[in-house]
């Protein structure tokens, strides 16, 4: 199922993600700012666990989700950010790492690494910016449900309607938690108005 967001601050952040003054360090910040948004979308209906903790009036006992059985995944490199700030945000959770890269030729993704640990009894969040074709999350969710998680969920910061079909039509079985539903993709598989090569504006690699 997919969930877009509509809080207005969001839709504030992702302007300044779609303008060309905002530089790498901005842009990063901005692109953690929302991923934090989308994980409290994704985990609202979460179970909690019970916690006994040190407090100044002795020992009690508290809610808390269960870190330990929430996995973040991200594909490099893009998603890279979006990795930290789920991991500043939950930090007894696990990290996994795949690296895809969009063949510009061909608009077909290719798995190159793959560092994604066990993922069994866990939920998996799966953290990619952009979702164009839909090519490199179908074939990160064969990846990961091959490792056998209880649930994956799917969070990114822009989408294209036509690769949210393509992704729905393949992994129907999983929730998309997404910042902004674009318009269309234009004939170089590029989100319209999207707001460019995410992994290039975050990390400076932009070529003249
Ligand atoms: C971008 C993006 C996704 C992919 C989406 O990565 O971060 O991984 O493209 O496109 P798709 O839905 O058509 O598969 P890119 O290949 O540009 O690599 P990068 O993260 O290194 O910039």
């Amino acid at each position: 199922m997919i969930h877009e967001l509509t809080n207005p601050i969001t839709k504030t952040l992702i302007t300044r993600l779609r303008d060309n003054r905002t530089k790498a360090l901005v842009f990063r910040h901005t692109i953690k700012e929302i991923t934090k948004q989308l994980i409290y979308e994704a985990l609202k209906e979460s179970s909690t666990v019970e916690q006994n903790i040190d407090t100044w009036q002795g020992k009690k006992s508290f809610n808390t989700l269960d870190e330990e059985n929430i996995m973040v995944v991200t594909i490099l490199r893009a998603g890279l950010p979006m990795l930290e700030s789920a991991m500043e945000l939950l930090p007894n959770i696990t990290a996994g790492f795949l690296a895809m890269k969009r063949d510009e030729t061909t608009h077909k993704s290719v798995l190159y690494y793959d560092r994604v640990p066990d993922c069994k009894d866990k939920v998996v969040l799966l953290v990619d910016p952009m979702l164009a074709t839909g090519g490199s999350l179908n074939d990160a969710l064969d990846v990961i449900k091959s490792k056998e998680p209880t649930k994956i969920i799917s969070l990114n910061i822009i989408c294209a309607p036509e690769g949210l079909k393509n992704v729905e039509q393949n992994h129907s079985d999983i929730d998309i938690f997404v910042a902004q539903i674009d318009e269309k993709l234009n004939d170089d598989m590029f989100i319209i108005p999207g707001l460019g090569d995410a992994g290039d504006r975050a990390y400076n690699t932009i070529e003249e």
